[in-house]
């Protein structure tokens, strides 16, 4: 019988953990043994003992666990406790991580990278990507309204009309649309661009006006992913944001160019043109910002504008951003959980596309190819 360990998370700031009780209930369902770390769940709102009434016990099992799930790639310290065989399912960013990656391999374990899973249809179940980025879009708004100085509704009141806020999202992805829907709940006007044609239809679909910056020819990859676009286009984008910016009193920014650093869309110039007491939520602070003076995991005032450089937003939202990854995960697991053990089916296109080491290899092409462009960190 295979033995499943959750760890406590270690990264300073991180909240989630990768399993809940409800899927601790269904791996013990399955005939696994599951240990959890003790107080793992906690600062996502989950008690010891609810493990230990879904089957679970409370202790430290890495050095004897088959199969390890987690939030955060752990420490190579902790990869080094880990043994032979074991399989690893964690946020693992392979290019990122490279020495965790180096680890893995020697330690042989077996480590899966759920962000690298395919966003193809049967995969939805197991998207963190997408969950994540819908904790992340929803939490966006929440920072903003704390941070704004003024209501998000419309307000009719004896001490007179309060306008409602003006909320601009720019990148109308899955972030996007749930900040979207998240201002329009709480009342404000919104408006949001995107440079990926499909878009316009979902924007508006949550209740958002369109702002057009006019569709490049080649917008977007046959994956439905935005491309890096040109520095005319992005000119010509900031010219029209420019003047939607000026009037908006929360911005939040979400675009992302996969493998890319995040395009640089909003100028020190149009900050300046916002209201002092207006709000900037930068979603891609992690990967170097939309917004000119953004700092990752800050918050500065630029000409009276407040910028939120937040890197972790779903953490904000612990118990359900635990609960979708942890449903995320237990859905990649579950077909290959047979007879009480992790048994591969390698030809899966959902495995072999997330797999980054497997028997003392690196498998994953990104990282073998960041490996060989660096080997004097070898
Ligand atoms: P993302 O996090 O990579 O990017 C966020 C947004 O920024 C995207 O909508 C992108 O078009 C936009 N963007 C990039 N550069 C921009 C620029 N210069 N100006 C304005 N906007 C810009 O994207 P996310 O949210 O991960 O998903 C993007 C798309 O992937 C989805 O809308 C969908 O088409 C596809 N997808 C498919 C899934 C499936 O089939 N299972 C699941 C989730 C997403």
């Amino acid at each position: 019988m295979a033995l499943l360990f959750v760890p406590r998370e270690t990264e300073p700031g991180e909240t989630r953990v990768a399993a809940t009780p409800e899927t601790v209930k269904g791996y013990v369902k399955l005939g696994l043994s599951v240990a959890v770390a003790p107080s793992a769940g906690e600062a996502a709102g989950f008690r010891d003992q609810d493990y230990r009434d879904a089957g679970a016990t409370s202790e430290d099992a890495l050095e004897r666990a088959d199969l390890v799930l987690a939030v955060r790639t752990p420490a190579v310290e902790q990869i080094r406790r880990m043994k032979a065989g074991a399989l690893l399912a964690s946020g693992l960013i392979p290019n990122l991580q490279l020495e965790a990656v180096k680890a893995l391999a020697r330690q042989r374990v077996t480590a899966f990278g759920l962000e690298l899973v395919p966003r193809i249809t049967r995969a939805q179940s197991m998207d963190v990507l997408s969950s994540q980025a819908t904790c992340a879009g929803y939490q966006a708004v929440l920072l903003a309204a704390a941070a704004l100085p003024s209501f998000f509704p419309m307000l009719m009141t004896a001490a007179g009309t309060i306008k409602p806020a003006r909320a601009f999202i720019i990148g109308a992805g899955v972030a996007g649309l749930q900040a979207i829907s998240t201002a329009k709940r709480l009342g404000a006007t919104v408006e949001a661009n995107d440079v990926r044609p499909a878009v316009k239809e979902q924007v508006e679909s949550c209740g958002a006006r369109f702002v057009d910056t006019g569709t490049p020819p080649d917008a977007q990859t046959s994956g439905g992913y935005a491309k890096e676009q040109s520095d005319e286009y992005l000119r010509k984008q900031r010219e029209i944001l420019g003047q939607h910016i000026a009037q908006a009193d929360v911005l939040i920014t979400t675009a992302l160019i996969p493998g890319r650093p995040a395009p640089r869309i909003v100028s020190d110039e149009m900050v300046a043109r916002m209201r002092p007491g207006s709000v900037i939520v930068d979603l891609a602070a992690a990967n170097g910002g939309n917004v000119e003076g953004t700092q990752p995991g800050q918050t500065v005032v630029r000409h009276g504008v407040r910028i939120i450089g937040e890197t972790n937003l779903p953490a904000m939202v612990a118990t359900d951003a635990s609960r979708m990854w942890a449903r995320n995960v237990y859905e990649f697991l579950k077909p290959f959980l047979k007879e009480a053990a992790f048994q591969p089916k390698w030809e899966d296109e959902v495995l072999a596309a997330s797999c980054v080491t497997r028997d003392g290899e690196v498998v994953h092409t990104g990282a073998k190819a960041a490996l060989e462009s660096a080997p004097e960190k070898r």
